[in-house]
C-alpha cells in the first residue's frame, strides 16, 4: 500500500466549459415567489423607490411575466456583465447581490425566456434575451433592438417619473396554466398573486416598512382596456405582536462561536394572534425556528 499523500498529483489540465444547457438546470430550488424575491432584491439594489410585478394575460391566457423597478437602471457598457451568468460587478456595503447569479437563475427556474431592458440616466434603452433551448450549442445572448426596447421601457406601468429603470420579461412561464379557461386562470392568479404577498411581505418586511420601497402587483388583459386593481404587498413582520407569548420576552441570548459573538432574540409567540403574518400558510409551528436577516432582508424563515 502506498503512503498517503496529502496533495492530489495532477499530470496536466483540460479545458472543460459547462455545456450550455447547463443554463437549464439553474434555480432549481426556487418556486415562482422565491424567483421573483431574488428580482426584487436586484431592484432594490438599484435604489429603485417602485416595484410593480404584473401578469400579461392575452386572449384569456397568461402570457408573460414582469417585474418593472424605477431603479438607477443598467447602462448599455454594463448590460452584458448582467446577463453573464456568475458576472459579478463591484458590490458596497449595503447591496444584497453578491454571486452574479441571481437574476438568470431566478428566471431560468421559472420561464424558457428571460428578457431584460434597462434604460440608465443619459442613455438609451437598451435590452437583452436569453432562450432557454435544448439544442443550445453555445452561450449566445440575442440583443434587442432599441426601437422595442424603448417601447418596451414606455410601455403603461403606473409608475410615474420613471426615467430610468429596468423591466425584466419572462415569457413561457413554466409554472402558467396551459388554458384560457377563466376560472383556472383566475384561481391561478389569486394563488399566485397571495404567495407572492406572503413571501415578499415577509421577507422585505424591514425594507417596505422604512418606506425604502412600494411593491404592487396588477394583471394586465391586452385586449381589454380594463385591467385588474393594483394589489400591494404590505409588510408582514413576524415579530410585530401587540402583545409577547410569554413575560419576560423578547429576551437577548447570546453565544461565542470561536472569537464572534453572537446575539439572538428570542420570541415566544402568542398562540392567539389574528395578525395576518401569523396566520401565513403553514401555520405559525413551521415558523418556528431561527430566523437570518442580511442587510435587513430576510433570508431565513424559520423552520430550521
Ligand atoms: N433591476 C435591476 N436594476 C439595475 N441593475 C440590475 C437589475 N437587475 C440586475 N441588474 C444588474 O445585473 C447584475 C446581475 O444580477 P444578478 O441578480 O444575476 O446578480 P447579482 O445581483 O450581482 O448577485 P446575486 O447572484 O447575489 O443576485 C446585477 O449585479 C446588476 O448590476
Ligand atoms: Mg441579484
Amino acid at each position: 500500500m502506498s503512503t498517503w499523500r496529502d496533495q492530489v498529483p495532477t499530470s496536466g489540465s483540460i479545458e472543460l466549459p459547462p455545456d450550455p444547457r447547463a443554463l437549464e438546470g439553474l434555480g432549481r430550488n426556487h418556486s415562482l415567489e422565491t424567483a421573483v424575491a431574488d428580482l426584487v432584491d436586484n431592484s432594490i439594489d438599484a435604489g429603485a423607490s417602485r416595484v410593480l410585478i404584473r401578469l400579461v394575460r392575452v386572449e384569456g391566457r397568461l402570457r408573460a411575466l414582469y417585474v418593472v423597478d424605477n431603479g438607477h437602471g443598467i447602462p448599455e457598457s454594463k448590460i452584458d456583465a448582467a446577463m453573464t451568468v456568475g458576472g459579478q460587478r463591484a458590490y458596497n456595503s449595503k447591496d444584497l447581490g453578491k454571486f452574479g447569479l441571481g437574476l438568470k437563475a431566478a428566471s431560468f427556474s421559472q420561464a424558457r425566456s428571460l428578457a431584460v431592458v434597462s434604460k440608465a440616466f443619459g442613455s438609451p434603452a437598451v435590452g437583452r434575451r436569453w432562450l432557454l433551448n435544448e439544442n443550445r450549442k453555445s452561450f449566445h445572448c440575442d440583443i434587442i433592438p432599441t426601437d422595442f426596447a424603448t417601447d418596451e421601457f414606455e410601455r403603461k406601468w403606473g409608475i410615474e417619473e420613471i426615467d430610468t429603470g429596468t423591466v425584466i420579461r419572462w415569457d413561457d412561464v413554466t409554472g402558467f396554466p396551459a388554458t384560457d379557461d377563466f376560472a383556472r386562470v383566475e384561481e391561478f392568479i389569486s394563488h399566485t398573486a397571495s404567495a407572492l404577498r406572503n413571501h415578499l411581505g415577509l421577507v422585505f418586511h424591514r425594507i417596505l416598512d422604512a418606506g425604502r420601497i412600494s411593491i404592487e402587483i396588477d394583471v394586465e388583459d391586452i385586449e381589454g382596456d380594463v385591467s385588474g386593481p393594483r394589489i400591494p404587498v404590505g409588510a408582514l413582520n413576524p415579530f410585530g405582536y401587540t402583545r409577547s407569548g410569554r413575560a419576560g420576552y423578547p429576551k437577548g441570548l447570546s453565544a461565542q462561536v470561536g472569537d464572534i459573538d453572537l446575539k439572538f432574540k428570542c420570541h415566544i409567540w402568542t398562540g392567539r394572534s389574528t395578525l395576518q403574518q401569523f396566520k401565513l400558510p403553514d401555520g405559525a409551528e413551521a415558523r418556528q425556528g431561527l430566523y437570518f436577516y442580511r442587510r435587513d432582508r430576510l433570508l431565513q424563515a424559520g423552520g430550521g
